[in-house]
């Protein structure tokens, strides 16, 4: 089996390699090839990525490139984690958002709207080439902003599914938690990327028993804890929110923290060059545990679990992924894409029925659904107008004096990214 990851120079490959290495059994790749065009930073990710291979006993072969036709050719799947602009991008799309009073994030909000105009047309663009060397390759996207990002793969007609961590993080907290195996925990995982709520937590498979009560009368606070809201919050509502709502539930006083303290982006550049360093080691052979404290826990294993499914071998029958609406949630447009427990193998991925959805997650997902629209609208034809229209219907934005402020300073941030500006 041969898999090409398009960003593979990033510093956080070698999370995914350790999990290639330790799942080889699940997904058994002969040849792994990283695409990237940072030459430099490439062979460095590559040379580590190697050694672990050679550690840990894996014969695959690893091939770098900075030719991506060359890289996809003759590949089964293609993992796409690519950062247009790499952290001096993301630390602007954390930033201008806040001079206008708006919650400065690199999926949420402002930011995950000058991330999308940035990445769709390289991501489509990367996909046509993908497709024309091998129309049967699978496209796993774990580039954000996800949601949107699959919704412009599917629309273009490839072959893909999205895929975030924030699921399977909850499914091994919450498995630690209650002292049973991952493979036991079954989520009612509902909402969009980056926007979900767990509403219960079952153990055995969809029809097994509902032990979130428990969950959360027994461990309430240490949950509440890592999604810094309150206790009560999570008691009130009975759901477990993804840590992205906290941008919502919480917006004001993000905002505030965010004005104090040094961005997300600044650390993660800080960390990246400590890690290139590392790298440069020819005595590592393993992932440092400074990986630990970047945001992807278990990128690596819902990677091999969602490849080895679509290829046909032996994945979880059910997965959380990014794909077509198509009637699972009656509240939205059929070609919206959800984040949804699927059914997944060698067809691709097939949504669960999932029970009726409240209100007061309904109202915001069909929100954040019409400006996920109005966003693959702007990133697809550009234009300040779509900028401005996609701005005044997210639910964090809403006003037109903020959106007129906030468009302004997108373009003017992105213009070197953006075709048309
Ligand atoms: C989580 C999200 C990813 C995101 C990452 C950022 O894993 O699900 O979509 O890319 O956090 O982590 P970072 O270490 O770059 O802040
Ligand atoms: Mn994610």
């Amino acid at each position: 089996m041969k898999l090409t990851v398009v960003g593979g120079g990033s510093t956080y490959t070698p999370e995914l390699i350790d999990g290639f290495a330790r799942l080889r059994d699940t997904l058994p790749i002969t040849e792994l090839v990283l695409v990237d065009p940072a030459a430099e930073r490439l062979e460095l990710v590559g040379g580590l990525a190697r050694r672990i291979f050679a550690k840990q006993g894996h014969a695959g072969k690893i091939v770098t490139t900075t030719d991506l036709d060359a890289g996809v050719e003759g590949a089964d799947a293609v993992l796409l984690q690519l950062r247009i602009g790499g952290q001096a991008a993301r630390l602007q799309d954390e930033t201008w958002p806040l001079e206008c009073g708006c919650v400065g994030q690199e999926t949420t909000g402002a930011g995950g709207l000058a991330k999308a105009l940035r990445t769709v047309p390289v991501v489509l663009d990367i996909a046509e080439r993908v497709r024309l060397t091998n129309p049967d390759a699978w496209i796993i996207d774990f580039t954000n902003p996800v949601g949107i990002v699959t919704r412009a793969l599917l629309q273009a007609g490839h072959k893909a599914v999205g895929l975030c961590n924030v699921a399977i993080g909850f499914q091994r907290k919450f498995a630690k938690l209650l002292d049973v195996a991952p493979s036991e925990i079954h989520l009612d995982h509902v909402g969009l990327n980056h926007l979900t709520w767990e509403r219960a937590v079952r153990i055995g498979g969809p029809e097994g028993e509902n032990v979130l009560p428990r969950l959360l009368a027994e461990h309430g606070d240490a949950v509440a804890d890592d999604l810094r809201l309150p206790r009560p919050v999570l008691d009130r509502l009975g759901v477990v929110p993804s840590y992205y709502l906290r941008y919502f539930y919480a917006h004001d006083e993000v905002v505030r923290e965010l004005g104090t303290k040094p961005s997300r982006a600044a650390e993660v550049a800080a960390m990246e060059k400590e890690l290139l360093e590392m790298y440069g080691d020819p005595a590592l052979d393993e992932k440092p545990a400074l990986l630990a404290k970047r945001g992807g826990a278990f990128y690596s294993e819902a990677a091999v679990d969602l490849a080895a499914s679509l290829l046909g071998g032996g994945g979880s029958p059910y997965q959380v992924v990014n794909t077509y609406n198509n009637g699972t949630l009656p509240f939205l447009p059929d070609d919206a894409v959800i984040e949804t427990q699927a059914a997944v193998g060698g067809h691709g991925a097939t949504p669960l029925p999932v029970a009726p959805v409240d209100p007061l997650y309904a109202g915001l997902i069909a929100n954040v659904t019409a400006y996920e629209d109005l966003a693959l609208e702007a990133a697809l034809r550009g234009g300040r107008d779509r900028v401005f229209k996609a701005l005044l219907a997210h639910p964090l934005v809403g006003q037109y004096a903020y959106a007129d402020g906030l468009t302004d300073r997108l373009i003017a941030h992105n213009r070197e990214h953006l075709a048309w500006a």
